[in-house]
């Protein structure tokens, strides 16, 4: 584990984490989203923020994704984060801000990149930053983030170098003619070959080694890509140091890529059966670790978003042959169990997993270690299941595309999955042993953060297990739900679909005001005739106290930093980018605005006086004259201006 690893893992406070962002390693994968807006917010100069704020449009970014086309002041387009027909996803250029009104998603485009990309503030900053030609300098010591970029560089070149030659001698070399006639009889398109790099190895001892070269590649940098072996200098005494030899031979390659596209490793398959080991993998290095990459991610995962469900294999061949079938929703980690890291990753753009291993036990086995994985992260986990023998690239090429959808159509739930199988071995045995079997998904279960949650799945286990809910219960006593304790609230909520972030129901008024107020059509005068005592649903009196905070001199709005205050916060943001971005239909605006304050007046004054009435009652059981002469005349008071308006 890394000193930086080890220092996320720990979730140390920001000012720890910030360090390590000045010190340039910034390609974290485990940070929270929050995290990584403090990180960002309090790494990157705020000018240096604005600057490339000022320079990049959220029409333009956004367009790179979605056709949007111009209605009125905005643009509308189909949202890329659910499926839909119609458009309810808007942009505005004016406010740079953009909001779906069908699943809630809004924000600007550090916001759009971070959903859409997968990427972290900090990448996601960059990314703009490269398009708007700011160079973006994270380190005022210098020096040591150069190095670092510039190692990166060095290696990124190297696998770029590699693939591409890999690549090459596959398609169209003399010596890739083997390689090409196993992936014919393994039914690979050249499309697919080409969509996904595949290349080829060839079996001599130096060919990359020599490509390297070429390229003006030092030793050092090819002995630290992990791609070529340095040979141990005792066996080559004579000859001078830095001897090596490629770590890859005679093997199909497959080009590992990190979120951004980037091959940053290798896997290579032998030919032959005897070639041992089957599969060789690159080493991990800083620039690639295991358990926080998942193979054909970067291609599929606008397809996973789209659908809002990744399917996952074990496989590289699951892969191709699924993306080759039309199943592009699909991923595989590495050889190696799944991670939180991964899952970190994966539920930042799907809401539903579907795990799809190998028939065999080890793959059932490899499905119910994830239980205790997806516990607690929102996500919905539901089990594809082969028989023995079976992987899903065999199973696509015997039972077609059709079985594969119905299969993945009535797929069961970890949950039902988990107890199946712990049943299955000994089923008919008295209730004491059923509940034992299940023993292990019943520990998993207790740790159920949601109330709500763990009472379905008592429910479920008990009905399954044929018992009462009551003498589950009694046996584990932590299943109990406690009463009154509302689901925890993580920060690791899914990203969709966003309830919390609906509108409150009620209150028109407060929210047309919000409207005004965010759209712009607010003066000087009408803001003088607002006060925060007026707003009672707390987003509309956030919102507002907020707009308040940002008045300028001249009595405006400054519309800009109440954006950049209100997106800082992941659930407020998509608040206020839905009030902003709302299509309004107001006729009159002014005249529309009166009302409302009228109308807020009015409530005001009547909330005012439904308090002082209950406090004279109380006033007046205590017999305490001089308080109830008090509080009548303001009852008065009030009554006459309620009166007057
Ligand atoms: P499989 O053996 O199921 O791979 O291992 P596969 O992709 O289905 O290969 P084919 O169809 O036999 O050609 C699943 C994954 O485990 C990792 C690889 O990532 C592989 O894709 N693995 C397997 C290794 O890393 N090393 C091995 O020796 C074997
Ligand atoms: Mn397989």
């Amino acid at each position: 584990m890394s000193l930086y690893t080890a220092v996320l893992r720990a979730r140390l406070p920001c000012t720890h984490i910030k360090i390590l962002v000045f010190r340039g390693v910034q390609e974290s994968q485990f940070v929270t989203e929050e995290e990584r807006r403090v990180v960002g917010g309090k790494g990157i100069p705020p000018e240096t923020l604005q600057h490339i704020r000022d320079r990049i449009d959220v029409i333009d970014v956004i367009s790179r994704y979605v056709t949007l086309t111009k209605t009125g002041q905005n643009y509308k387009g189909l949202c890329p984060f659910h499926s839909e027909k119609s458009p309810s996803f808007s942009v505005s250029p004016s406010r740079q801000m953009f909001h779906c009104f069908g699943c809630g998603v809004g924000g600007d485009a550090i916001t759009f990149l971070i959903k859409r990309e997968g990427l972290g503030f900090m990448e996601a900053v960059q990314e703009l930053a490269k398009l708007a030609g700011v160079p973006l300098v994270l380190d005022s010591r210098g020096g040591r983030d150069d190095q670092a970029a510039s190692r990166r560089e060095r290696y990124q070149h190297i696998h770029t170098v590699a693939a591409e030659w890999f690549h090459a001698n596959l398609m169209n070399s003399e010596r890739g003619k083997n390689a090409r006639r196993y992936l014919e009889r393994r039914g690979m398109s050249a499309e697919t070959l080409e969509t996904f790099c595949v290349g080829y190895a060839p079996a001599g001892w130096t060919g990359l080694l020599d490509k390297l070269e070429k390229t003006g590649v030092s030793r050092d940098d090819m002995f630290q890509s992990g791609l070529v072996i340095k040979k141990e200098e005792r066996l080559h005494e004579g000859k001078s140091g830095g001897q090596g030899y490629d770590r890859f031979r005679d093997r199909i390659m497959f080009p590992i890529s990190n979120h951004r596209g980037q091959v940053i490793a290798f896997g290579g398959r032998g030919l032959t059966d005897e070639q041992m080991p089957k599969y060789l993998n690159s080493p991990e290095t800083a620039m690639f670790a295991k358990g926080q990459t998942l193979y054909g991610f970067h291609k599929t995962r606008e397809a996973a978003s789209r659908l809002n469900r990744l399917m996952l294999v074990e496989g590289y061949f699951d892969v191709l042959t699924l993306y080759q079938a039309g199943v592009q929703h699909v991923a595989a980690p590495l050889g190696t169990a799944l991670t939180a890291d991964h899952v970190h990753t994966i539920r930042r753009i799907v809401n539903t997993v579907l795990l799809f291993f190998d028939g065999d036990a080890a793959g059932i086995r490899a499905a119910l270690r994830t239980l205790d994985l997806f516990l607690n992260t929102g996500l919905t986990v539901k089990v594809m299941e082969l028989s023995p023998g079976d992987d899903p690239d065999t199973y696509i090429r015997s039972q077609g595309i059709d079985a594969l959808t119905q299969l993945e159509a009535h797929a069961p739930t970890l949950l039902d999955f988990a107890i199946h199988a712990s049943l299955k071995e000994h089923n008919g045995a008295s209730i004491e042993e059923r509940v034992r079997c299940v023993d292990e998904v019943l520990r998993i279960l207790q740790k159920t953060n949601n109330p709500i949650e763990k009472e379905e799945r008592i429910q479920l286990v008990a009905e399954r297990l044929g018992i009462r809910e009551q003498t589950l219960i009694d046996r584990y006593p932590m299943l109990r739900t406690k009463p009154g304790r509302s689901p925890e609230r993580t920060s690791k909520a899914p990203v969709k679909p966003a309830s919390s972030q609906r509108l409150p129901k009620g209150s028109p008024e407060e929210r047309d005001v919000a409207v005004l107020a965010l759209q712009g059509m607010l003066s000087a005068q009408h803001l003088q005739q607002l006060r925060i005592d007026m707003f009672r649903v707390p987003q509309y009196r956030r919102v507002m106290e907020l707009v308040f905070e940002h008045v300028t001199a001249e009595g405006q709005i400054d519309m800009e930093s109440v954006c950049a205050d209100a997106l800082q916060d992941d659930e407020f943001g998509p608040i206020v980018t839905q009030l902003t971005l709302r299509d309004s239909h107001f006729d009159d605006p002014v005249s529309h605005f009166q009302e409302c304050v009228a109308s807020l007046e009015r409530q005001h004054i009547q909330h005012t006086l439904n308090e002082l009435i209950t406090q004279l009652r109380v006033a007046e059981q205590g017999h305490r004259a001089e308080e109830i002469q008090e509080l009548i005349e303001q009852i008065n008071d009030l009554r006459g201006k309620k009166a007057a308006l």
